[in-house]
């Protein structure tokens, strides 16, 4: 069976590496680059993150690219509460010689759109920026993606404001050039993410796996359960960015809505909102399939699926 080719666009922290463990390890999934953003750290500490997973997966040969450092309009805004000082606290990790790649990062998103047969799916797990800037510099490459699949938003309640998700909160803007671009979009938000609450269970299970990636995993959750604790109260975190990937490999896991989602751009209160249109009341035209639950003990045996392929 022919593979499915991603871009994954991220900013890593914790829930963006676990989405990089399962992509890289399924052999339904073809990399064909890695995108870092800035979003629940800076630049810098983004890209070195993506390097230092990249390297425990022993990921050779896909291209990590640096991006934007700053969102399109608004003031940065980082999580540094959910995912510590360095984006990524928790794991040690050991020194290595993987190399970012020199292009930039909206460049590698353009090339290897243009290069491809329109066969290419975005799969952003940060901020939008990288995703919105490559359509604005090269137009053509909006009819090159065959889809985004992408963590952000929520039909319901916020996280980083009573109304916002965070993805979308760090870059309005750019959510907004996403939203309207009119390519086919499907949408992780917190909605459905909330249902994949990474318990003590989950945790020991992955473990159980006795790998070098199963470790990461577990020392990864073991930060990201306390903090989504601390700022949340949840006695399990969400994992988020994971779902993107587990779409692509195997959609039937979730159940999806069409629904037409705006992205607020001006409210005092509700700036970035993702707007969903979930009853249908406007009669416009649906923009998004919307994530809005899932079969959970399927989508955990393909995460330990994929764990399972490390050595
Ligand atoms: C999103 O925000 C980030 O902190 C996570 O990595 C995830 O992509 C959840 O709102
Ligand atoms: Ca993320």
């Amino acid at each position: 069976m022919a593979k499915e080719k991603v871009i994954l666009d991220m900013d890593p922290g914790h829930d963006d590496a676990v989405a990089m463990m399962m992509a890289a390890s399924h052999p339904s999934l073809e990399i064909k680059a890695i995108t870092v953003v800035a979003g629940n750290q800076t630049l810098e500490k983004t890209v070195r993150n993506a390097l230092n997973v990249a390297s425990v997966l022993n990921l050779k040969g896909v291209p990590i690219a640096a991006g934007m450092s700053r969102p399109m309009v608004r003031e940065q805004v980082i999580a540094d509460d959910i995912h510590g000082e360095t984006g990524l606290d928790g794991p040690v990790f050991e020194e290595h010689d993987l190399q970012r790649d020199p292009r930039h990062g909206v460049d590698l998103i353009i090339e290897t759109l243009l290069a491809s047969d329109g066969d290419v799916s975005i799969l952003p797990t940060g901020p939008l920026t990288n995703v919105a800037m490559a359509m604005r510099k090269d137009p053509r490459i909006v009819s090159k993606i065959k889809r985004i699949v992408l963590m952000g938003g929520s039909y319901q309640l916020g996280n980083v404001t009573p109304a916002a998700e965070f993805n979308i909160y760090a870059d309005p803007e750019a959510a907004h050039v996403v939203f309207s671009s009119g390519v086919p979009i499907v949408m992780m938000g917190l909605d459905l993410t909330r249902q994949v609450r990474c318990t003590r269970q989950v945790i020991d299970r992955m473990g159980a796996i006795g790998n070098r990636v199963s470790k990461l995993f577990v020392d990864l959750m073991e930060f990201f359960s306390k903090t989504q604790e601390e700022v949340f109260g949840w006695d399990a975190p969400p994992l988020h960015d994971p779902t993107t990937v587990a779409y692509v490999i195997d959609p039937s896991i979730f159940v999806t809505k069409p629904m037409r989602v705006d992205v607020e751009l001006r409210g005092d209160h509700t700036y970035g909102r993702t707007c969903c249109d979930y009853f249908g009341v406007t009669k416009r035209e649906p923009n998004a399939e919307v994530a809005t639950t899932l079969d959970l003990d399927r989508f955990w045996d393909l995460l330990e699926d994929c764990l399972r392929r490390y050595s």
